[in-house]
């Protein structure tokens, strides 16, 4: 069965009307806003991620887990991956009744390659597929996960410009990696608890973030977790590769707490550098620097701003994260600690540029 002809002209539009949509022309990368279009409760909590082409599969998973609306930002590093990435979002839509009716999409390239919009006559192998089973199981087999950094090319990947495009327009976000994936139910209980209760503008609602060493079986709720966390096949995340970039949600503390099944917020802790909790926030959230692209501080200086912007921070008592697979020094890319060293340096800059954007601010970090 090919798409029918009325659903592919329907995608074209859609997609020319996206392109004429360009709002934002930056120096170095070209911004397609709403590749793939859904419409929100502006009340909703969404997910919002990021991801390079070859990372896109995880999407599938994220679907399952969690309910509510997804926003995602995809980078194409090179001209054949914006190709790739316009003649996908068309078969995902095309076939996927989840992602036409929960999923925004959006496209970053580098501005020296227009992303190239598919023929719809020439839609390529992607026009034989049947299913959204088919579209995912194709896309396993064209991407190589795990590679998010652009890596054999000159682009810097732009984590931060494709967050803040992800989140943007949302009043309530969590904004995760596209490898991780949620505890069941949480966007229902995000929502129960925000429905009920509006006082959580100027709250960063914690979701305490772990890794798992098999991807295998990603636990659904906290008692299997802990189950696995036991065996050491679970701990916090970055766990062998920066403690203390998660140690302030206070893993032990979470642990120990006692079994519930309403969500709601466990405990406050204090704002530590160089903390990079995900969270859930709505209000006025302050945007992630779009300076900091590649590996290292572009969470921990959002984090910071979040603190020095006056909001606070409260752990969940029944939601999670997992990161599919442990953190380890090895599987990194070799230009990671020199990305890390010009980070970190412009993490000090950014530091004193806040105290002039908060000059009343008592907090600083
Ligand atoms: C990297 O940039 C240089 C010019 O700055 C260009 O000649 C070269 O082809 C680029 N390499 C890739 C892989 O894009
Ligand atoms: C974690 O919480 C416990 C209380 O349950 C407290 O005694 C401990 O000091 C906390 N640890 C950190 C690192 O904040």
């Amino acid at each position: 069965m090919q798409m029918s002809y009325a659903i592919r002209c329907a995608f074209y539009q859609l997609l020319l009307a996206a392109l004429m949509l360009v709002a934002m022309l930056q120096l170095l990368y070209l911004v397609y806003r709403g590749l793939l279009k859904t419409t929100m409760d502006p009340n909703d909590v969404i997910l919002a991620t990021h991801a390079s082409v070859d990372n896109l599969l995880h999407l599938s998973g994220l679907l399952e887990r969690w309910e509510g609306p997804l926003s995602v930002s995809v980078f194409a590093a090179t001209k054949e991956e914006a190709q790739l990435a316009t003649v996908l979002t068309y078969a995902l839509s095309s076939h996927c009744p989840d992602m036409r009716a929960r999923v925004a999409m959006h496209l970053v390239c580098p501005s020296r390659y227009e992303a190239a919009v598919p023929d719809p006559r020439e839609p390529g192998e992607f026009a034989l597929l049947r299913s959204c089973q088919e579209v995912f199981d194709k896309l396993a087999r064209v991407a190589q996960p795990g590679i998010n950094y652009a890596l054999g090319t000159n682009v810097s990947y732009p984590n931060n410009l494709l967050r803040n495009l992800a989140r943007e327009g949302a009043n309530y976000a969590l904004v995760i990696d596209v490898d991780m994936v949620p505890s069941e139910g949480l966007w229902r209980g995000l929502r129960e608890m925000l429905d009920q209760s509006k006082q959580w503008a100027g709250t960063a609602l914690v979701v305490p973030a772990f890794e798992i060493r098999r991807a295998r079986r990603m636990p659904t709720n906290k008692n299997e977790l802990l189950q696995l966390y036991q065996v050491g096949e679970v701990r916090p995340f970055y766990y062998g590769l920066c403690t203390p970039c998660q140690a302030p949600t206070n893993y032990s503390r979470w642990v120990n707490l006692p079994e519930e099944t309403l969500l709601r917020p466990a405990y406050v802790v204090p704002w530590q550098d160089p903390w990079e909790p995900f969270y859930v926030a709505g209000g006025k959230v302050p945007t992630f620097d779009e300076r900091f692209r590649q590996y290292g501080f572009n969470r921990i200086s959002q984090a910071c701003e979040l603190h020095v912007a006056g909001f606070d921070f409260e752990v969940l008592n029944e939601g999670f994260l997992v990161h599919k697979g442990f953190k380890e020094a090895l599987k990194f890319h070799p230009q990671k600690e020199a990305e890390n060293q010009h980070n970190k340096i412009l993490y000090r800059q950014f530091k004193q540029e806040l105290k002039a954007k908060y000059p009343d601010s008592p907090r600083h970090c």
